[in-house]
């Protein structure tokens, strides 16, 4: 198939969460498979490695863009070139989101459409560079490629291009914007316009698509969601295996894998409490939390165990940047806590790496969540995942069951939102690791052999895309 991505981020070169991480490597995972694949994405700055095509269209009747270009994994990345783009951030700044969001990501749908009809690029057999072509797998995410579908509706297809494409729109981020504005009674939904037109909807796990559609999870998005339901299913991402993986990672005091990992966890865990200034223990339990601090992730409800937590004799480490109120939680946990607790604001690749590394335990209470990649991260480090039981965190972490036979089990999850169900979560962790160690071995031993690989990923996505291009565009 002729794939082509339409995203607002792709790492590394732009990345502000876990669409730029899924964006970076879904892709690579399409092209080994055989697919010829395209990203289409903004570009915000002069990367390197990329050269100008030298072809540009003009779009919405006076913006001229051009096209960027770089293969990398077998991928064609392609940077459109566009004025709006170029600023320090990719969605906003002190004042709040750019007022031209709405222009930039239309302009970015607009720009994908006709990348595959105007954009000749070398075949990966090598040879002449040749177009994509009209028959295209689009896949859109977020709001910012929700226009994508709107486009092949109602702007190509009447005039009989691309008769043959079919779009897909993934959902990773509704709560988060939804490319939305109203003024004067009228108002636009760039998410909802896509969720209207696509062909298939996807999320990125199958418990958030079924909590999408109820009231609690559609962020008013549900009836709509609700009434596509037949073409709506979820895919739990992959990760980069190459970045997470312990037996090469860079940031580590000493690497390891499933054969060695209980010395290479306990160097790692050595090696980070005397980095932090923790008393160095290697049988105090380190709890660890890693995320956004905001509504989300929940690191609110860590800061409400977070007293009860120290009267268990843990150490507890959390990194992130967010709200204000939960920034100086977190420099409220390490100065009432100076020999347990650390609570590092900030965004710290390497410290998020030695922190799975060492960790006996992760914490992942969010509210809710698409999918989720810090799980499996830790599931992959043999740190063993705390969850609440939502949304990509139901489907990937599964309930360690003392009683069954083979045991089962990757972490604990809890079902209510409230302290109550985390400490009890904790709890029952806690008494695992030290009164019933071969068991956590074991669950730590699964985790490890789970398989995060995009390969199985990308099989589900062609199975998506196999049936939708059976069926009648959705639209005409
Ligand atoms: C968003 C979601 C997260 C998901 C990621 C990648 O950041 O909040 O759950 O893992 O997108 O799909």
């Amino acid at each position: 198939r002729n794939i082509v991505f339409v995203s607002s981020e792709a790492a590394p070169w732009s990345k502000t969460g876990g669409l730029g991480d899924v964006v970076g490597s879904l892709p690579g995972a399409l092209a080994a498979r055989g697919h010829r694949v395209m990203v289409v994405v903004p570009r915000y700055a002069e990367y390197e490695d990329t050269h100008d095509t030298g072809v540009t269209v003009e779009l919405l009747g006076h913006s001229e863009v051009g096209y960027f270009h770089r293969r990398h994994k077998g991928v064609d990345w392609v940077f459109v070139d566009h004025v709006s783009y170029k600023r320090p951030n990719l969605y906003a700044d002190e004042l709040g989101p750019y007022g031209d969001n709405q222009f930039r990501f239309t302009l970015l749908c607009l720009a994908a459409c006709e990348a595959p009809l105007h954009l000749p690029l070398p075949p990966a057999e090598g040879g002449e560079p040749t177009l994509y072509g009209e028959d295209i797998t689009f896949l859109a995410n977020d709001w910012h490629g929700s226009l994508v579908p709107v486009y092949l509706a109602a702007k190509y297809r009447p005039h009989g291009v691309y008769t043959n494409a079919r779009s897909v729109l993934a959902i990773h981020n509704p709560h988060q914007r939804q490319g939305s504005y109203a003024e004067e009674g009228r108002s636009v939904n760039h998410l909802k316009a896509g969720i209207a037109t696509a062909d298939r909807l996807l999320t990125v796990s199958p418990g958030y698509s079924t909590e999408i559609t109820t009231y609690l999870g559609g962020w008013g998005l549900e009836g709509l969601l609700g009434a596509r339901q037949p073409v709506l299913s979820g895919i739990v991402n992959g990760i980069d295996e190459d970045e997470w993986d312990p037996s090469t990672d860079v940031h580590l005091a000493r690497n390891y894998s499933l054969a060695d990992f209980k010395a290479g966890k306990a160097a790692n865990k050595a090696a980070l409490q005397k980095e932090l200034g923790l008393p160095v223990d290697p049988d105090v339990p380190l709890l660890c939390f890693i995320g956004r601090l905001d509504f989300q992730k929940g690191a609110d409800l860590v800061l409400q165990v977070a007293p009860w937590l120290m009267s268990q004799g843990v150490q507890l480490i959390c990194l992130g940047t967010g709200t204000p109120d939960l920034e100086s939680g977190l420099r409220w946990l390490e100065s009432s806590f100076p020999e347990q607790a650390r609570g590092w604001v900030g965004f710290n690749v390497a410290m998020s790496h030695k922190m799975t590394a060492a960790a006996d335990v992760l914490l992942m209470p969010s509210r809710f969540e698409p999918c989720g990649l810090n799980q499996l991260y830790a599931m992959r480090y043999g740190a063993v995942p705390v969850a609440h039981k939502t949304g990509g965190l139901r489907d990937t972490v599964i309930d360690f069951d003392p009683f069954a036979q083979p045991p089962v089990g990757t972490g604990w999850t809890f079902s209510n939102f409230e302290a109550g169900g985390l400490m009890h979560a904790i709890g029952t962790a806690l008494t695992t690791l030290k009164k019933h160690p071969g068991d956590f071995e074991g669950i730590q031993r699964r985790g490890m052999a789970r398989d995060s690989s995009w390969n199985g990923a990308a099989r589900e996505y062609e199975q998506v895309f196999d049936w939708m291009h059976m069926d009648p565009p959705y639209c005409r």
